[in-house]
């Protein structure tokens, strides 16, 4: 057994403007299953979360919501849990960089940091939006990137080429705010000098360099990014810039210490958050210690962080790179901090190999999947089975997500144990016997574990899965070839019958023990309930046959592909986009990125915005149910087109009006649809347009929806406009 090794474990904190995506998910389930795994070896782990509470678009949010901040943020982070709990992800505290801790912790830094001498004031040129009478947050404004030309990117980054800048910088900026150009005024900034050569020669070793166990601290090609950020032109243009860490009052965030109406950039205090986060646990643990646990050891947060031997892993998404393989390791070392061990970056999720959108009906929503009763250690099998230690997205669709669940999770690993615990309670009162030698099962089990173990430790949790289903092949294989159903009907061959079948069990022990950090719930059951076990399987129980197994009880069932629908449908599909000009998109957006910047938006159209709005009249030619849906009817639309040989031509689109009209009553009728929104997949076909219909703005409270109809005389194809 390898020395206990000791854990500081974060994932990215997400911005308290609003409820987890499933984003979010993927990178708590990734971060859970490692933590799980290390807690299983024996190792000391703590994992902390935070909500990022501060900078402006949570300002100008709680604004409109009208609250201050912190109440808005207190209501997001009341939500937290029902996600947390609902996929099981076990968290051991939860803050916020609002807290007290945060603001002690980042001035602390601060203070270190200029103290260090690498603070520096100068004047800079801001975009002041005329119309709103402030200055412009960066993400208020948007232009063309200065490094690739590409349009509409916002003031601090390229999504595209993923350059950072200031805003400034951008060609032809615009204020997202009031559409207004936005004027350039003078303001004192405070600035972290990443640019000096202190910082650039630490941070060119540090990225390269492997931590005190041997990692790299970076993934390879998260490395090959981040020398593109030090490589500077023919020019000398490129290379580290240094950073703007101070904005101007008004702003949410932590005040920057002998700087008054100057706050720090929320960037700044964010990452700071998971020592706060880390030290609010340590303070809470030692309360806990003083008053109800006077046998647990009482940890100091100042000296475990400043501990070289305890490793500091953060998860995180690739879209935030910069900012934890630079600022942060640099922040941390020259305020006479120590660094993190690893920066683990994960791609994002995506829908049919498209972001994910709620607007596009692209994406799943976690609390629907949780609330329509879909298993949540389906979900985490399924996006564990599809996780590497690369950073590449993660693909989800519902056929695979169905296939992978169905056959392997329950065909290959939860039927084993359906099958052979059965005879064992017939026939052998629940006792195993094992004719083989038993040391040569666990030399075999100790091996795979070995394996399966590396790749938890390294990321690669799709080996993981591969390996461990590969083994249940073969447990299933042996245990078909023994045809234990037939020596059961001969009393002469019992001793075949109970090997063959405590042979199928200890593989399922096995198995269950090597999937327990991606399937908890599941596994813990197995442990208590079936072999009798009353705690969680730890990792060295894989080298341990089981000797008894009880009665079986149903452990898990398939997914029926029908009840994913309800996942898919957008609410309704026939949002009427044109028809309900008040709608807030702001409350669904799911862009991290732009997190109001459609609710803060010129409440006006041009006309020829308008006009690009290609609506037609069309004859609801044919209509009818769609199978494995409720919402949906599928409609056949004649808009008055016709091939390019000359036959007429009909349109295919899913409406979700079916909990107002039956098919058969809309068959004939005229109706307004929107001609060129770009056609859609969805789970039943390709939807070619939109059918208009109105509907009341809450529609919980009002329901009732209502497609337009025509004044008579109107023709399949005539423009509305
Ligand atoms: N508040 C910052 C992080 C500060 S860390 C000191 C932030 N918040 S976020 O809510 O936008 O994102 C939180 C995490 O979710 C990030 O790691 C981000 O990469 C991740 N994801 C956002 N969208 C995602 C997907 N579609 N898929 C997977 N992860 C995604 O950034
Ligand atoms: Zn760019």
């Amino acid at each position: 057994m390898t020395s206990k090794r000791r854990f500081f474990v974060t994932t990215a904190l997400p911005y308290a403007n609003g409820p987890f995506h499933i984003g979010h998910i993927m990178e708590y389930i990734q971060a859970d299953t490692w933590v799980r795994f290390q807690r299983m070896q024996g190792h000391e782990v703590h994992f902390v979360g935070a909500d990022d509470a501060h900078g402006a678009p949570i300002m100008i949010a709680a604004d409109k919501a009208g609250k201050t901040p912190q109440q808005f943020v207190a209501d997001i982070a009341a939500g937290r849990a029902q996600y947390l709990d609902g996929f099981h992800i076990r968290f051991d505290n939860w803050h916020n960089t609002d807290a007290p801790e945060n603001h002690q912790l980042a001035q602390d830094i601060y203070r270190a940091l200029r103290k260090n001498g690498l603070i520096a004031m100068r004047d800079i040129e801001q975009f002041f939006d005329p119309v709103k009478g402030m200055f412009l947050p960066d993400r208020y404004i948007k232009g063309q990137c200065p490094k690739c030309g590409a349009a509409d990117q916002y003031g601090d980054a390229c999504e595209v080429c993923g350059a950072v800048y200031a805003p400034t910088e951008l060609k032809h900026p615009y204020s997202t705010l009031s559409g207004a150009t936005p004027e350039l005024r003078k303001s004192e900034h405070y600035f972290f000098q990443l640019s000096s050569d202190r910082c650039a020669d630490y941070l060119r070793d540090w990225t390269q360099a492997a931590n005190a166990h041997g990692q790299p601290h970076l993934q390879t090609e998260v490395l090959n990014k981040v020398r593109e950020w030090f490589t500077t032109d023919e020019n000398g243009h490129g290379g580290l810039a240094d950073w703007d860490i101070s904005r101007d009052a008004p702003y949410f965030g932590i005040e920057i210490p002998d700087a008054p109406g100057k706050y720090f950039y929320v960037w700044l205090d964010a990452p700071i958050g998971y020592l706060a986060s880390l030290k609010n646990h340590f303070d809470k643990g030692q309360a806990a210690q003083h008053w109800h646990a006077p046998s647990r050891t009482a940890q100091s947060f100042d000296a475990f962080v400043a501990d070289p031997s305890v490793e500091q892993v953060h998860f995180i998404g690739k879209d935030i790179v910069y900012f934890h393989t630079l600022f942060w390791p640099a922040m941390l070392h020259f305020s006479g901090r120590k660094t993190p061990s690893q920066i683990n970056v994960h791609g994002f999720v995506t829908f049919g190999g498209e972001k994910m959108s709620k607007s596009r009906g692209t994406g799943i929503s976690p609390l629907k999947y949780l609330d329509i009763g879909l298993n949540p250690e389906w979900l985490r099998y399924y996006l564990a089975a599809k996780l590497t230690a690369r950073v590449e997205d993660v693909d989800f669709t519902p056929e695979d997500f169905v296939a992978r669940v169905n056959s392997d999770l329950i065909g290959k690993y939860v039927n084993i144990a359906s099958r052979a615990a059965k005879f064992i309670s017939q026939y052998f009162d629940g006792k195993l016997g094992y004719a083989h030698n038993t040391g040569d099962l666990r030399d075999a089990a100790q091996a795979l574990a070995d394996d399966v173990a590396a790749a938890f430790e390294a990321r690669e949790y799709a080996r993981a899965l591969r390996e461990i289903m590969a083994y249940a092949d073969r447990i299933n294989t042996a245990f078909d070839a023994a045809q234990p159903w037939i020596l059961a009907k001969d009393e002469a061959r019992r001793a075949e019958l109970q090997d063959a079948c405590s042979q199928a069990l200890a593989g399922f022990w096995l198995l269950s023990v090597m999937l327990s950090p991606v399937l908890p719930v599941l596994t813990a059951r197995v442990a208590r309930e079936l072999f009798g076990l009353e705690r969680d399987f730890v990792w060295s129980d894989a080298t341990e046959l089981p000797q008894h197994a009880a009665p079986y009880q149903h452990l898990m069932h398939r997914i029926d592909p029908r009840r994913l629908d309800a996942l898919f449908e957008t609410d309704p599909p026939a949002a009427p986009v044109v028809a309900k000009p008040t709608a807030k998109p702001a409350a669904q957006a799911m862009t991290p990125a732009a997190p109001t910047a459609d609710a803060t938006q010129d409440p006006f159209i041009t006309i020829d915005d308008f006009a690009k709005i290609d609506l037609r009249i069309a004859r609801i030619a044919h209509a009818e149910a769609v199978q494995g849906s409720t919402k949906l009817l599928r409609l056949t639309l004649d808009v008055g087109e016709t091939t390019p040989d000359g036959q007429p031509r009909t349109r295919n689109v899913f409406s979700g009006i079916s909990s107002a009209y039956k098919p058969e009553d809309l068959i004939g009728k005229l109706t307004v649809v929107v001609a060129n929104l770009a056609p859609r997949k969805m789970k039943f076909g390709l939807s070619e347009g939109m059918v208009l219909a109105a509907s009341a703005a809450d529609e919980k409270a009002q329901p009732g929806l209502y497609i337009l109809e025509p004044h008579t005389g109107a023709q399949p194809g005539m423009r509305v406009r």
